[in-house]
């Protein structure tokens, strides 16, 4: 994936405030220099959500800033903007042939008004035409929200669960259909 592929952005309305003052949200790939926007989101998350994602080994908080460049070699992060305050984040992992949607979060302020959706979209869009495979999540039960979220965006339950290290719960996996047509 060349870096130049990061760059597009995707705007959601008008970039002024309106009257009131509020920023529109504003979703786009992330370049890998701005790797310390994508670590403070995904710090955020992790405080906000810790229930809703298994931190990656070793986790998130000790890495350095080449593992956090390095992560952009194995997949494209997102976020969505409202001025200079970050509304979300999401990442698409593509280190073999499938693609995973994961680390999807919204700031609780910015919840409900699309930013997620548009987040998946943006990087399901981002992914090479060319690129064989399919695009899976895996949610971690129980998450009705996600849940609900996937299958508004045309993902499919799999029936393919697995147990969580350590712990009395269980992640679910869904797959993209393909079908956009609620998009
Ligand atoms: C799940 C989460 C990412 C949704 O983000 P969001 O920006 O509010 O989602 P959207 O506004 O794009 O919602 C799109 C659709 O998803 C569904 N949805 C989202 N949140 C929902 C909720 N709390 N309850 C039921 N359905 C929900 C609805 O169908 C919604 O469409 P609608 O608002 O028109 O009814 C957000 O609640 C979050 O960050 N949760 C904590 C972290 C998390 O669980 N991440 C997912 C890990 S797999």
């Amino acid at each position: 994936m060349s870096v130049a592929d990061c760059w597009e952005s995707v705007r959601m309305g008008n970039p002024e405030p309106d009257d009131d003052g509020h920023h529109p949200v504003r979703a786009r790939l992330l370049a890998p220099d701005e790797w310390r926007l994508a670590r403070d989101a995904r710090q955020a998350a992790l405080r906000d959500s810790p229930g809703a994602f298994l931190p990656w080994r070793p986790p998130e908080s000790s890495w350095t800033e080449d593992r956090w460049r390095e992560s952009w070699r194995t997949g494209l992060w997102a976020v969505a903007e409202a001025g200079t305050r970050t509304a979300g984040l999401a990442r698409l992992s593509m280190d073999g042939v499938d693609a995973y949607v994961e680390s999807v979060w919204t700031d609780p302020g910015f919840r409900r008004q699309g930013v997620a959706s548009t987040l998946v979209r943006r990087l399901i869009e981002g992914k090479r035409p060319a690129r064989r495979g399919a695009v899976y999540v895996w949610v971690i039960m129980p998450n009705a929200a996600a849940f609900s979220l996937y299958e508004s965006l045309g993902f499919v339950p799999t029936k393919v669960t697995q147990p969580l290290d350590g712990q009395d719960r269980v992640e679910e996996q869904l797959r993209f259909s393909g079908d956009r047509s609620r998009w």
